[in-house]
């Protein structure tokens, strides 16, 4: 293999800082390429990166069981909590999924279904098609992660990363190490981690506008926390060149839900603001909870303010794109366009790099796989995996790096695994299960999304 050369690496926060390689066998590390984060100064001199209106693909439920099945059955609906609601209610009775390797296996079956409805609706191989033209599919956790790192200042993060037919895939890297550390949480984390939880059950119902009313609960409370349980959303949206598919959680809608992403909410816990300290604080987390529901179209984001044992004090209702101006020129500003312009960096750095790669390996029998470590307030590496590092990957399981093998046999079906130049193929707006009706927002446009 040959040392690589970025050649599209856009201005001007690029600055990599590439070692050359020595090994060419799939069992060997073979190359390193660093990337440092941009400047946060200031985003005018950035040629602005647009972020396309996310579009649903569908929706699914994880049953408590943690089967997951395509209804709504894990659905929930915003009602206002009670007041003073205590976020500690029931926490003896959490049922806490257990943690374990954050896979793509459950956005993998909603790709499937996607390609599958494609299909029939407008021919066969019009799914393989539509699948080719993605860059990137993830979880949303994943993508926040990414947008969000030149402002991190204290958690470090691994991918793992493979590509298909010029599609990247791109998981979290846990060891089993951080699992069970994970696992085994100081009894405050875990009182604290519950809150978040707790603060989503006060604040669903099962019906539209009607507080839960559950014998021998207080009235208002959503039922007890299940962590197994979850209503996902899967949509498609284009960053700059890149077009993505990102699956994540959404914890409840307003009103009825009529099968579009424009009444999504997102809730969010945080401290009582008692000072400037505080205040500046919560507009840097602001970041995060901007980010998580910009990617997957959640317009609103609902915030709980507590108490430090647990007690809401009030609610506040956020606009998702009206955040960036409100924490605009104040001392903890962040800048979205800073973080678009780096995802875009990002996104075509690991496309070249991983193309060329398939390229220059022909023919190859199984696709390399790599590891992207982030560094808090330095930038990203990006390693080849040698063989034990890949078996890390597999876990002991039937999949090919770390997408199963009925997905990796889906998605190589036919064509190099290099290519990725095919046409922009349209796919119908999938059908909602249940009520048929398309997800694409009315009016929606390539920068509908833009801030
Ligand atoms: P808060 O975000 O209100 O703290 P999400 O908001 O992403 O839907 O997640 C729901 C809750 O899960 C969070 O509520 C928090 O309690 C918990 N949670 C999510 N990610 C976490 C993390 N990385 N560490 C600890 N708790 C987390
Ligand atoms: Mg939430």
């Amino acid at each position: 293999m040959s040392k690589r050369r970025l050649s599209d690496s856009p201005e001007p926060h690029d600055r990599p800082a590439k070692r050359p390689e020595t090994e060419s066998s799939r069992d060997s590390p073979v190359s390193t390429t660093s990337l440092t984060y941009p400047s946060l100064h200031s985003s005018t001199s950035l040629r602005p990166v647009p972020f396309q209106q996310p579009t649903g693909l569908l929706t699914f439920s994880y049953t408590p069981k943690r089967v997951l099945e395509f209804t709504h059955s894990a659905l929930r609906y915003y009602i206002d909590p009670p007041p003073g609601a205590d976020l500690r209610y029931g926490y003896e009775r959490w049922i806490k999924r257990p943690e374990e390797k954050s896979r793509l296996d459950g956005l993998l079956r909603a790709i499937e279904r996607v390609m599958e409805k494609a299909d029939t609706s407008m021919g066969t191989g019009t799914g393989q098609k539509w699948l080719r033209d993605m860059s990137v599919i993830t979880w949303r956790g994943v993508m926040t992660k990414i947008l969000t790192a030149p402002y991190e200042e204290r958690d470090g993060c691994e991918l793992n990363a493979m590509c298909i037919n010029g599609t990247i895939y791109l998981e979290e890297h846990h060891t089993d190490a951080r699992l069970a550390e994970k696992e085994d949480l100081a009894p405050r984390q875990r009182q604290q981690t519950y809150y978040g939880y707790s603060f989503e059950s006060w604040c669903t119902s099962s019906k539209p506008g009607i507080p839960e009313r559950i014998a021998g609960q207080p009235i208002g409370w959503g039922g007890d926390v299940d962590t197994n349980v979850q209503w996902c959303s899967v949509i498609k949206t284009k960053l700059g060149d890149n077009r993505l598919v990102i699956g994540g959680e959404v914890d409840c809608v307003r009103g009825d839900y009529k099968g579009r992403t424009d009444t999504f909410v997102e809730l969010k816990t945080s401290m009582s603001i008692r000072g400037p300290e505080d205040e500046a604080r919560f507009e840097k987390k602001l970041l995060k909870f901007y980010m998580q529901s910009f990617l997957l179209g959640v317009p609103e984001i609902v915030v709980g303010f507590r108490t430090p044992a647990g007690r809401i004090t009030t609610t506040q209702s956020f606009k998702t794109i009206e955040i960036p101006r409100m924490v605009r020129g104040k001392p903890s500003a962040w800048d979205p366009q800073i973080c678009l312009n780096w995802g875009q960096h990002f996104l075509s750095t690991l496309k070249s790099m991983f193309t060329k790669d398939a390229i220059s390996d022909q023919p190859v029998t199984t696709p390399r796989i790599w590891r992207i470590t982030f560094k808090p307030k330095e930038g990203v590496t990006i390693t080849s995996l040698d063989a034990d590092g890949v078996k890390e990957v597999q876990g002991g399981e039937d999949r090919v790096g770390f997408l199963p093998k009925w997905y990796y046999d889906l998605a190589s079906a036919s064509g190099p695994l290099s290519s990725s130049s095919s046409p922009v193929t349209p796919v119908p707006q999938t059908s909602h299960p249940g009520d048929g009706t398309s997800q694409r927002a009315p009016g929606s446009s390539h920068d509908g999304w833009n801030i």
